[in-house]
């Protein structure tokens, strides 16, 4: 049992505004003590030292949930810290509480509002205890933390001096939203050195990382009292090898650090960046670059998958997709980690859940953030865009919201655990609800949607970016597609689904009446035929993905934006065009996965021409360098490159089928699972015309591999073939 939800939400007896606060609370052990645990949670986000040591590895505890409706709470055992006389010292800066649009309306402790609570439990070695819980005996100083933002940075004064502390102001406020801590910690990972110091044409002294990272700088400075110093972060040099700030928007990603004439080593505390880059203003030392380096920060997430080929550039690609992945999954999975956005986008993350779930082990990470998508889902059963839906209850596009459906039955997939299709049930039902509401005639042709967002069709796209392709065919696709997978779902909770059944078979048979002739789509883009094939809409499946080949061969590259680039493959090589799709993946050209690579890409872009051929930059209004959404191609080296796939009727890997596709232009793959079974490996290589193929299947397992149209069984073990 734990005992935050006795102590008080306290909050500082001055106006806090942008700076950080200090809650202290000093005590000496009455006895021995056997063990001492210390519970935080905060409206904000908090980092707790006791005795001047810094109380677990959590970074921006307690992390970003619906703050309405559940806030975490972590728990930290501290006996070994403990001393005869004690400082516990917990500092408060702002997290993400102050981007929700219902700050304005919320009155007291409103989104705008920083609260702390926190219970310190000491069980003495006689088995008696004591509990100290935040309360107004706890003082509150200002911190030298003097500025704090998400975007913004933050600015370190080592000249402050707090003064006399102030007794904590306790405030009313909903305990019943505590909840243990339900994701994976958000921890400190890599450290990366500075690679070169660079004087830009501008005249500025910029240092660059050589990897686009999430996180923050750790840095040496000295400097003469009162000399201020400031640090901005950047992803990109523009084409003349300046520092470009521009598509950062109103972000400012910046450090300012205030001298006090002694040596420091410091690192940001309540804020993180999305950079490669480095621009250095006023520095007051001698630029030396070890004194520079990044830490990159995320969810601590276990690696579990890995890919490499013959191709360096496809590797590369590999590479950029991981750390996309690391850049996006800080606790919440965001669009992109550097401009005055971060946040957790619905599409954005149904997009990329597969190829997330084979990288690392998400399914802590889903099942927090699925938990806050429920919280937040609207009563209509609509989602909101965004979760946390700090952009108010805006929501109910197809392909995002759909997220409450595809999220789910992925994690449940990839991990084979049932659980998370128990706690989502209700979530999935009342999107399908809600779309069956909305629709008519089984079509869904009303409402706001985000469309095929930023494909290459629409002549307009610097203005609009929703795509070309119909909305009410993507709204209407997806109504069938989560309306499949939610009866999937229902089967294997053992419900009846046969309504839902039937409510497949009326849109499917509208969609087919309203958008295609004879096997063909009305509409004539990749994605509306990538949508067709891929969701089984298509009762012509030769005839749709025929002129799904034409169109890519037509345009001599992919068109698709957000909804349609997640299956194009896919829908290509299940359909015997799988040399195409590789024809896809090996383009070097604009557009193209590998375009980016070309052209010095660490992560993956927004937009296939983010940068222009000519180094100039797409629209800086909306162009990212770390966006994940298109690196869901990932999926496809896995499942299709590498052929690893697992089977719905024995999830999480238990039956594994080896599909692989060989092509000869990749020489070979090397791929491998880590699934909750062991590790599963598929290998293959070209020697002359003849391939080898190497597949191991995890003990417990068993496996399936097609070879020359034969079934092979393949129990534990590694097993070889040529073909
Ligand atoms: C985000 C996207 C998101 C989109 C909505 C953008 O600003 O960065 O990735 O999905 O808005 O279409």
């Amino acid at each position: 049992m734990s005992d935050i939800r006795k102590a008080n939400w306290v909050k500082s007896p001055m106006t806090q505004g942008d700076a950080a606060v200090v809650f202290h609370k000093q005590f000496s052990p009455a006895k021995e003590v056997a063990a001492a645990t210390l519970e935080v949670s905060a409206l904000g986000v908090y980092f707790a030292e006791l005795n001047g040591e810094r109380v677990g590895d959590f970074i921006l505890a307690p992390g970003w949930t619906s703050y309405a409706n559940r806030v975490q709470f972590q728990s930290y055992d501290v006996t070994a810290q403990l001393k005869a006389e004690n400082d516990l010292a917990i500092t408060l800066g702002k997290g993400w509480r102050f981007l929700s649009k219902e700050s304005e309306a919320a009155p007291f402790l409103g989104f705008q509002d920083n609260a702390l609570i926190a219970a310190l439990r000491l069980d003495y070695a006689d088995g008696d205890k004591e509990i100290l819980f935040t309360d107004d005996s706890w003082q509150v100083t200002g911190s030298p933390i003097r500025y704090n933002n998400i975007y913004n940075g933050e600015t370190y004064d080592a000249q402050f001096c707090p003064g006399e502390g102030r007794p904590a102001a306790v405030v009313d406020h909903d305990k019943h939203i505590l909840i243990s801590q339900q994701g994976e910690f958000v921890t400190e990972h890599e450290r990366l050195p500075a690679m070169e110091l660079i004087h830009t044409p501008a005249g500025e002294t910029v240092i660059d990382f050589g990897q686009n990272v999430t996180g923050y700088l750790e840095f040496t400075i000295q400097g003469s009292p009162s000399h201020t110093a400031q640090i901005n972060h950047t992803e990109v040099l523009d084409k003349d090898g300046n520092f470009y700030t521009e598509n950062l928007r109103s972000a400012k990603q910046t450090v300012t650090f205030v001298c006090d004439g002694n040596k420091h080593t410091y690192k940001p505390k309540l804020t993180f960046y999305g950079f490669r880059y480095l621009r250095l203003i006023d520095w007051p030392d001698e630029v030396d670059l070890k004194n520079f380096t990044t830490i990159a920060v995320h969810s601590d997430m276990k690696r579990s998958g890995y890919f490499e080929c013959g191709e360096p550039l496809v590797n590369q690609l590999f590479h950029n997709i991981i750390w996309g992945q690391k850049g996006n999954f800080l606790d919440v999975p965001t669009d992109c980690p550097q401009r005055d956005e971060r946040l957790g986008w619905t599409g954005d993350a149904q997009v990329f859940v597969r190829t997330a779930s084979y990288n690392f082990d998400v399914e802590k990470f889903f099942t927090k953030w699925l938990g806050d998508l429920k919280a937040d889902q609207n009563e209509d059963g609509s989602v909101p865009h965004v979760i946390p839906a700090s952009l108010g209850n805006m929501g109910g596009s197809a392909a995002w919201a759909d997220a409450a459906v595809i999220c789910p039955w992925q994690i449940y997939l990839s991990y084979g655990n049932k659980a998370i299709l128990t706690k989502q049930y209700s979530s999935m039902k009342q999107w399908i609800e809600y779309m069956r509401a909305n629709a008519k005639g089984f079509l869904w042709t009303t409402g706001f949607h985000f469309g095929d967002w930023l494909d290459l069709h629409d002549p307009e796209q610097k203005n609009g970016s929703f795509g070309s392709s119909p909305k009410e065919l993507i709204a209407s696709a997806y109504f069938y597609y989560s309306t499949s997978l939610f009866i999937k779902a229902g089967l294997v909770l053992g419900k009846d689904m046969s309504e839902y059944e039937l409510l497949r078979e009326n849109i499917g048979a509208a969609f087919r009446k309203r958008f295609m002739k004879e096997g063909k789509m009305k509409a004539k883009t990749q994605t509306a035929c990538v949508l067709a094939l891929y969701f089984g809409l298509t009762d012509q499946p030769e005839v749709t993905a025929a002129q799904l080949a034409e169109r890519v061969r037509k345009a001599g590259h992919l068109t698709t934006g957000f909804v349609g680039t997640a299956y194009l493959m896919h829908a290509l090589s299940d359909n015997g065009y799988a040399s195409l799709a590789y024809d896809l993946l090996l383009r070097t050209e604009c557009p193209s996965w590998l375009y980016q690579i070309t052209m010095g890409a660490t992560t993956i872009w927004e937009r296939w021409d983010s940068m222009k051929p000519d180094g100039s930059m797409n629209d800086a209004g909306m162009t990212s360098f770390n966006h994940y959404a298109y690196g869901c191609v990932g999926d496809w080296l896995y499942g299709v490159a590498a052929g690893i796939n697992t089977d719905e009727s024995a999830p999480g890997f238990q039956h594994i089928v080896f599909r692989p596709i060989p092509d000869k232009r990749l020489g070979y793959v090397k791929a491998s699972i880590e699934s909750r079974q062991g590790v599963i490996r598929s290998e293959w290589r070209y020697e002359g015309d003849t391939v080898q193929y190497s597949f191991t299947v995890p003990e417990g397992c068993t496996a399936t591999f097609l070879l020359e149209g034969k079934e092979i069984e393949l129990l534990e073990g590694t097993h070889n073939f040529t073909k």
